[in-house]
C-alpha cells in the first residue's frame, strides 16, 4: 500500500473512533445522574422524551466497543500498512510454530489459515493416510471413513451434487448407480482427481432443426417416451442418423460410452432434461459438463477417502 492511502485509512479510522469517543462523552455532559419527569423539549408527532441519563450498561458496552476496536488495530493488521503486533507463523514447521521464520512478520488471515490447516494435516493426515493405504471397497465399509467422507462431501462437492448427493440439472445424481464415467472404484477416483469435461458436440449446423427433430423423437422412444402430438417425427430418419452421428460415442446400442462419458440413452435417466424441448435444445448447442480435478486441491488422501463415500452411495446397504 503507498504512504499515502495507509495514512488515508489510518487517519479515517482512528478520527472516526475519536469523533464517537468526543460524541459520547461530549453528549453525556452536563446530564444529572438521577433520573427525571422533565422532557428533552421537543415533540416528534407528540411522542416526547424523558431528559434522562444514558443507561449505565449501554454507556458501558459503548466504551467497552471502542477498547475494543483500539485493541485490535493494536493487535491486527488494519491501520493501513501497519502489521500489528501479533507475530507471523512459520506454517512450514509443524512441531514450533515460530514467530517471524519465514521472513512474513505480523499476524495474516492467510498465515492463520495455513497455519490451522497445517495443525489439522498433522492431526488428522495419518488418519487419512491409513485410509488411503486400503482399498477403496473396504474404506467404504469402515463407519468412520464414510463420516470422514461425508464431512468432506458437504464442504467440497454438495455445491454441485446437492448435500443428498443426488444431483440436479447438469449435474449428475450419484446415488443411482448410473455412471458417465464409471461406477468402479478405480473411475470414480480417476474421475475425483483428474476431473472430466464432457465433449457433446453441437448438432444444429450438422442435422438442421428437421434432423434434430427426428433424432431427439427417436433417442426420446429408446427410453419409451411418447413424442408430442402435432409434430411430425421420422423415427426412421432419426434412426439413421443416430447410426451415423451418434453411435461412435453413445454405442450402436445407445447405451452410452464410459470412456468419454457419453451417456446411456436408454435408461430414463437424464442429466439435462427428457422433455422433446430439453432434448432438442440438448443437440442444437450440445453440453459440456466439468467435473473439476481434485488432485492439487485436496489431495490423494482425501480424494481416495471421497471416493469410498461415493462409491458407499450407490451399493445395496443389505444390512438392515
Ligand atoms: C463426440 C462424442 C459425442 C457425439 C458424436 C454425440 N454425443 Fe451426445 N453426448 C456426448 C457426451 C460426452 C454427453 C454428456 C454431456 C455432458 O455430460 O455434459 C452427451 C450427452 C447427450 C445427451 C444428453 C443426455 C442427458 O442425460 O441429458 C443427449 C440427448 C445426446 N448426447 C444425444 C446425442 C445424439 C442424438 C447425438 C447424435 C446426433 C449425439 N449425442 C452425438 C457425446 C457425444
Ligand atoms: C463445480 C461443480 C462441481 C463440484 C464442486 C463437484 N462436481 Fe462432481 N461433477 C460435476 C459435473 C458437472 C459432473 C458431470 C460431468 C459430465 O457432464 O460428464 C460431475 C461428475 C462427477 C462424477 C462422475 C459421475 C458419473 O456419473 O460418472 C463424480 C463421481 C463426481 N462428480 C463426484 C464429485 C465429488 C466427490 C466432488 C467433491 C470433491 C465433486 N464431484 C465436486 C460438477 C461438480
Amino acid at each position: 500500500m503507498t504512504t499515502f492511502w495507509s495514512w488515508y485509512i489510518t487517519i479515517l479510522s482512528l478520527g472516526t473512533i475519536f469523533a464517537l469517543t468526543w460524541l459520547i462523552f461530549g453528549t453525556r455532559k452536563g446530564q444529572r445522574e438521577e433520573t427525571t419527569e422533565e422532557t428533552v423539549g421537543h415533540s416528534f408527532d407528540g411522542i416526547e422524551e424523558f431528559d434522562n441519563p444514558l443507561p449505565k450498561w449501554w454507556f458501558m458496552l459503548f466504551i467497552g466497543t471502542i477498547i475494543f476496536a483500539l485493541g485490535y488495530l493494536v493487535l491486527y493488521p488494519g491501520l493501513g500498512n501497519w502489521k500489528g503486533l501479533l507475530p507471523g507463523y512459520s506454517y512450514l514447521d509443524n512441531k514450533e510454530q515460530t514467530a517471524f521464520a519465514t521472513g512474513d512478520s505480523g499476524w495474516t488471515g492467510a498465515h492463520q489459515w495455513e497455519k490451522e490447516m497445517a495443525k489439522a494435516d498433522a492431526q488428522y493426515g495419518p488418519i487419512f493416510a491409513k485410509y488411503a493405504a486400503m482399498p477403496i471397497e473396504q474404506v467404504a465399509q469402515d463407519e468412520q471413513a464414510l463420516k470422514m467422507g461425508g464431512r468432506l462431501f458437504a464442504s467440497n462437492c454438495s455445491v454441485c451434487h446437492g448435500s443428498d448427493a443426488k444431483g440436479a440439472y447438469g449435474f449428475p445424481n450419484l446415488t443411482d448407480n448410473d455412471w458417465l464415467w464409471g461406477g468402479d472404484p478405480q473411475s470414480i477416483k480417476t474421475t475425483l482427481l483428474a476431473g472430466r469435461q464432457a465433449v457433446m458436440p453441437a448438432q444444429l449446423d450438422a442435422l438442421g432443426e428437421e434432423g434434430i427433430r427426428n433424432v431427439a423423437g427417436y433417442i426420446r422412444s429408446l427410453s419409451g417416451l411418447k413424442n408430442p402430438e402435432g409434430i411430425s417425427v421420422d423415427l426412421a430418419a432419426g434412426q439413421n442418423i443416430f447410426a451415423t452421428n451418434c453411435a461412435v460415442c453413445h454405442g450402436a446400442d445407445a447405451k452410452g460410452q464410459q470412456v468419454m462419458g457419453a451417456p446411456n440413452l436408454t435408461d430414463k435417466v437424464w442429466l439435462y432434461g427428457s422433455s422433446f424441448a430439453q432434448v432438442q435444445q440438448t443437440l442444437r448447442h450440445g453440453r459440456n459438463g466439468m467435473m473439476p480435478a481434485q488432485e492439487d486441491f485436496l489431495g490423494n488422501d482425501k480424494v481416495h477417502l471421497l471416493a469410498a463415500y461415493v462409491y458407499s452411495l450407490s451399493q445395496d446397504k443389505t444390512e438392515k
